[in-house]
């Protein structure tokens, strides 16, 4: 049988499936057909007058993920997923968001510090035909954000249908180090997002309660926009910016032969020191960067590895299991052969981040995470939310907590439902204190913007709202699954 028909068949075998059952989520021979690598554009914007300008366009598009098979899509200035953006600390950005997809939309720079009415979150509506002109000084330290739509109930959608993209920062710091920092060379951004398909070749988006309840999970991963691709190294060192871009789907990241890697930073950007690893988890939203060493020129595959989501949920754990949302499956691969050698290995010290000390702290909130009871019954409150923060669903009308512009707080984030939520909070970089009941690892000890919290568990995250403050826009926070978001698992927060 030919490759093209076993995805087709693949495909089609997800109709009327909701799950995918045991097996892993494809076939062994998935590299049979070599794909190749997708390096979404780079776009540094034109500076004038002292200001860096970008133009976008959310448009509609169409893509051909199985040969022969149309997919609609969205994107931005393409069919799908956007340019990655890259500028340096201490900019000024302009940004030209139109909006020609024909419905509303919004566009949210995640992992941003920037003013509330810049964030793009649920409040800065683009209506169709209208372009919205963002502005703000780039005050993030080096590192790796993304931008996605936030429209209100409609982001897993939006987003699942292509409407996200990355974006880059440098600063005098990141640049000076000797780290693997040629885009598309040997510094490789890299977006992970499963998606189910139709047998036409249509997204197929949420059918079922689980769905709902559990978030999409798809059949199939899409690397920048293709199916288990080629990736052919120029260089022996490779750095790869990792960003989790699905809907739900968490990932435990590690190659084929169980090889180490250094992990060099999160969310937030670079850590103080590499930490070394055959493993790390990924959850929706969360990045990482990581090195690798291509030096014995071994053709190698990244997978994802057992473990991702938790493993002591009871229940629920034994039906995500039993779904399939726990397989072993691969990713990419890598062909290392023609790799030439790179100068320098990893330094040893990354980065010095400031101390902060939780005493600093002015205030301490609980944030506890929850399920509707009856969830596969339909249960939930009248508007049909079935995600809670502190007993409530998300309303746009009510701000659920007033923070003080240039403090520090600390939130006790504390899960008590069954599944594994990824926290995440608009406009800071924290630090976690403590996750799970236990110290943060090497790896955690990072930046970061969102955190897993994993079910009947805890972290407590320092924060610090720094520059901005707005009496009446409020910031968002939630859970990263965007079907959960979506479903009332959000808050709003001022700073003022
Ligand atoms: Cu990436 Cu409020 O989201
Ligand atoms: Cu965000
Ligand atoms: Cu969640």
């Amino acid at each position: 049988m030919k490759r093209r028909n076993f995805l087709l068949a693949g495909a089609a075998s997800t109709l009327g499936v909701a799950f995918l059952g045991t097996q892993s989520l494809y076939a062994n021979d998935i590299f049979e057909e070599e794909r190749a690598f997708n390096i979404p554009p780079l776009y540094e914007g034109e500076v004038v007058n002292g200001k860096r300008i970008f133009n976008l366009e959310l448009q509609r598009g169409e893509m051909e993920f199985f040969k022969g098979l149309k997919t609609q899509t969205i994107g931005i200035n393409g069919a799908f997923l956007g340019p990655t953006l890259r500028a340096k600390k201490g900019d000024f950005i302009n940004i030209n968001v139109k909006n020609s997809l024909g419905y509303d939309s919004t566009l949210h720079w995640h992992g941003f510090e920037l003013p509330a009415r810049m964030d793009g979150g649920p409040h800065q509506i683009i209506e169709n035909n209208t372009t919205w002109k963002p502005e703000f000084a780039v005050t993030n330290r080096a590192s790796f954000l993304w931008y996605h739509s936030h429209l209100f109930h409609q982001t897993g959608n939006q987003v699942y249908k292509g409407l996200a993209g990355m974006f880059i920062i440098d600063d005098d710091e990141s640049q000076k180090l000797p780290l693997p920092n040629e885009y598309g060379i040997d510094d490789i951004p890299i977006v992970l997002q499963d998606r189910n398909f139709n047998s036409d070749g249509s997204f197929r988006y949420i059918s079922s309660m689980p769905e709902v309840m559990m978030g999409l999970h798809g059949n199939y991963v899409l690397i920048n926009g293709v199916i288990a691709p080629t990736f052919k190294a120029k260089k022996k060192l490779t750095r790869f910016r990792i960003l989790n871009g699905s809907n739900a789907r968490f990932y435990m990241l590690g190659f084929s032969d169980y090889r180490k890697f250094k992990i060099i930073a999160t969310d937030g950007g670079l850590l103080e020191k590499p930490v070394s690893s055959k493993q790390v988890r990924l959850a929706p939203g969360e990045r990482v960067e990581i090195v690798v060493d291509l030096n014995d020129g071994k053709d190698v595959v990244l997978k994802s590895f057992k473990g991702a989501t938790s493993q002591n949920m009871g229940m629920m754990g034994m039906m995500m299991g039993n779904m399939g949302f726990d397989a072993e499956f691969d990713l990419m691969k890598i062909k290392a052969g023609e790799a030439k050698s790179s100068g320098t290995d990893v330094p040893s010290v990354l980065s010095i981040h400031p101390k902060w000390n939780p005493k600093d702290a002015r205030a301490g909130r609980d944030m506890v995470l929850s399920m509707g009871m009856g969830m596969m019954m339909g249960g939930g409150n009248s508007n049909g939310d079935r995600f809670f923060i502190n007993d409530k669903a998300m309303d746009m009308n009510r701000i659920d907590v007033v923070a003080k512009k240039d403090t520090f707080e600390i939130w006790k984030i504390i899960n008590k439902s069954p599944m594994s939520h990824p926290f995440h909070i608009h406009n800071t970089q924290f630090k976690i204190l403590a996750i799970n009941g236990r110290h943060p690892n090497a790896y955690e000890q990072g930046f970061k913007d969102t955190v897993i919290v994993d079910p009947m568990s805890e972290a407590y995250v320092m924060l610090s709202f720094k520059n901005y403050s707005d009496n009446k826009i409020p910031y968002m926070f939630h859970c990263h699954i965007l079907e959960h978001e979506d479903r009332g698992m959000m808050g709003q927060f001022l700073v003022t």
